[in-house]
């Protein structure tokens, strides 16, 4: 049976525990001194070890105590921690879904809204923020599951004392109606679904006790203004729509252009401005033209430029007003009449300056929120940028910065795949042949500048996919669960899915897809995937490789590992060669003092330089505005 006091105890630890982890990652990220800096990264990497220890020893406590058949002293000591985690921020997936999905039974036993609300709520959240960013649709499926339960609740709200507790309903109306529709769920049951949700708000909005209770709540206003804004986005998919369901969208949206004109919706750049034009867009009374000359003007000319020196929030407002009018912008081209050159030239004029406002955005700032608005944004923007480059720069700029280990281990990976790619080019060019398009041994030797750079590139975007693993997995302060192993294993899949939409980074797919098969193709993953096809064998070789010696001897960012030195690790890549790694490159290795030595090097004391350089690389644009 669990006691109060071990569930304080377990509240207290585990709090402080991330507060320290926290504080660690405030200094990274604002320390300047390389000498400082390097030493907060050991400590860190200890403190963590520390930490995951004690927190999974305290884990496994409350789970020893916890009765056979939850009693209902239980369930509430265990509510109070969920929803205490929650709302501290404390957003730990397997943590809060174990308890919340352990407690829920005894609580739809008693049937208590105020329960009920708070714990689906958090399951939906905690689930959706797993699963949408890795677009697992199984995932998915649970946390719409929970959305519709907390939706259910609105029947009873003026059950419900806690105006915190509302507050998850409004949450969840805006959750529910941007998740329908969007990429996971684009058939036609979902636009009727989301109609009818948004129907259901309008009437808990207009009902005599919200009006009462939580009409001047800001935070309501703000959630039913986010629904409303989710909502006029649907219009994405207009062309979806049945007649019926067309004449009941724009009903809701010729109201919503009602209550927008009332407060300020002739005001061009305005929020609500962006709501009068596009409900007169979609009923033909201005054209894709002269909605687009307007749009543009207000991205352009009108909506400031967030600073970040002043306000937090009213930069943030900023930010998400650009990408909503931008958003608009999209729309409109993707969805009007013309030939490609002028969708084209209209992209052209306001996409340079929406990219540089969302790609400037601080790595600190509020990254919760900016990392799903940077990866929905570029698949927003995707199908209209024009010119390769461009999407690789703007992949890299917006959503890679703000994934500071990852970059980090791509570095120190591209790294040691060029040293080791040298070798290899210089004493086995045959291995080449057939690469990108070589024909004999002189072709290789006469392409070695650009074989080499082909590999460098590889080290760079070999784990692009781990940009779409949830955030929440990469801050855990205990080791990973299966689930969550699971998900980060899907980063090869999901890079290689990436990769194949976009052509810069296409000649890097099987990288992406084959770095953690084995040489031999028996195991490792992904299971379907058969490495021996490739043409690149050698460099999918050679950045798996590069990958073990980079994770094995890693002494800074990650906690779960104690890093070994270089020849400790050579001794295991002898033990693996012709199984997990190619033997002819560890030969090629072990037969070379001198590669060693730099390979030593490069892996210890110089871990240091590259690991400072990437993290000023993530700050410069930062830096340049302080
Ligand atoms: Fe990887
Ligand atoms: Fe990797």
């Amino acid at each position: 049976m669990i006691e109060r006091k071990l569930a304080e105890k377990f509240r207290k630890l585990y709090t402080e525990n991330s507060v320290r982890l926290s504080d660690y990652e405030k200094q990274l990220f604002t320390t300047r001194d390389p000498f400082d800096w390097v030493q907060l990264m050991s400590e860190r990497s200890y403190v963590m070890r520390e930490i995951y220890a004690e927190n999974e020893e305290l884990m496994s406590e409350l789970w020893d105590n916890c009765s056979e058949e939850i009693t209902p002293e239980e369930a509430e000591l265990l509510y109070d921690l969920a929803i205490g985690f929650f709302f501290d921020g404390h957003h730990d997936f397997a943590v809060l879904t174990g308890f919340c999905e352990r407690i829920l039974p005894v609580f739809e036993d008693m049937g208590e809204p105020e329960f009920l609300v708070a714990i689906y709520h958090v399951l939906a959240n905690e689930y959706a923020a797993f699963y949408r960013t890795v677009s697992d649709k199984k995932g998915m499926d649970v946390a719409m599951y929970y959305f519709r339960k907390v939706i259910e609740q609105s029947d009873n709200i003026s059950k419900i004392s806690t105006p915190e507790i509302r507050e998850f309903i409004y949450e969840d109306y805006f959750n529910l109606i941007s998740y329908l529709g969007n990429f996971y769920y684009k058939d036609q049951s979902c636009s009727m679904e989301s109609i009818a949700v948004f129907e259901k708000l309008r009437n808990l909005w207009n009902s005599d006790f919200v009006q009462q209770n939580d009409a001047e709540n800001e935070n309501v206003k703000r959630f039913v203004q986010s629904a409303d804004d989710a909502f006029l986005a649907k219009n994405m998919h207009y062309d979806l729509f049945s007649k019926e369901e067309r004449e009941r969208y724009i009903k809701l949206i010729e109201d919503m252009s009602n209550r927008a004109m009332a407060e300020g919706g002739e005001v061009e750049g305005s929020p609500n401005y962006r709501i009068c034009i596009t409900y007169k867009y979609l009923t033909g009374q201005v054209t894709p033209e002269e909605i687009l000359s307007t749009i543009i003007k207000s991205i352009n000319e009108i909506i400031p430029v967030p600073d970040y020196k002043g306000d937090d929030t009213e930069a943030l407002q900023l930010i998400m007003r650009h990408f909503k009018y931008a958003c608009t912008a999209i729309m409109v081209i993707r969805t009007m009449d013309a030939p490609d050159v002028i969708k084209e030239e209209w992209a052209d004029k306001f996409l340079p300056k929406s990219m540089d406002i969302l790609g400037k955005v601080p790595y600190q700032f509020f990254t919760g929120t900016m990392l799903p608005v940077c990866a929905e944004w570029y698949h927003a923007a995707e199908p209209i940028l024009t010119g390769e480059l461009n999407k690789v720069q703007f992949l890299m700029h917006m959503i890679v910065r703000r994934q500071p280990f990852t970059y980090i281990h791509s570095r120190l990976v591209a790294n040691i795949a060029s040293l080791i790619g040298q070798e290899v080019l210089d004493t086995h060019p045959e291995a080449f042949v057939g690469v990108r398009g070589t024909t004999s041994v002189e072709e290789v030797q006469k392409n070695r500048a650009y074989l080499l750079s082909f590999i460098t590139i590889s080290g760079l975007v070999h784990d692009i996919g781990k940009c779409y693993i949830p955030s929440v997995v990469n801050r855990q302060n205990r080791s990973l669960t299966n689930t969550e192993y699971a998900t980060i294993r899907k980063h090869s899949e999901i890079g290689y899915r990436e990769a194949q939409d976009n052509a810069a980074l296409k000649p890097y797919s099987d990288v992406i897809i084959g770095h953690h098969k084995h040489y031999d193709g028996l195991h490792g993953y992904p299971l379907g995937y058969d490495n021996n096809e490739s043409t690149i064998k050698i460099i999918i070789d050679i950045i798996s490789i590069a990958d073990s010696i980079e994770a094995g001897t890693d002494t800074l960012t990650r906690s779960y590992t104690q890093g070994k030195d270089f020849a400790k690790l050579l001794k295991e890549l002898k033990q693996d060669a012709g199984t997990r790694y190619n033997p002819m490159i560890v030969e090629v290795i072990e037969n070379n003092p001198d590669l060693i030595e730099k390979l030593s090097d490069l892996t210890g004391q110089g871990r240091y330089d590259i690991c400072y350089k990437a993290m000023q690389d993530i700050l410069s644009i930062d830096a340049d505005k302080a």
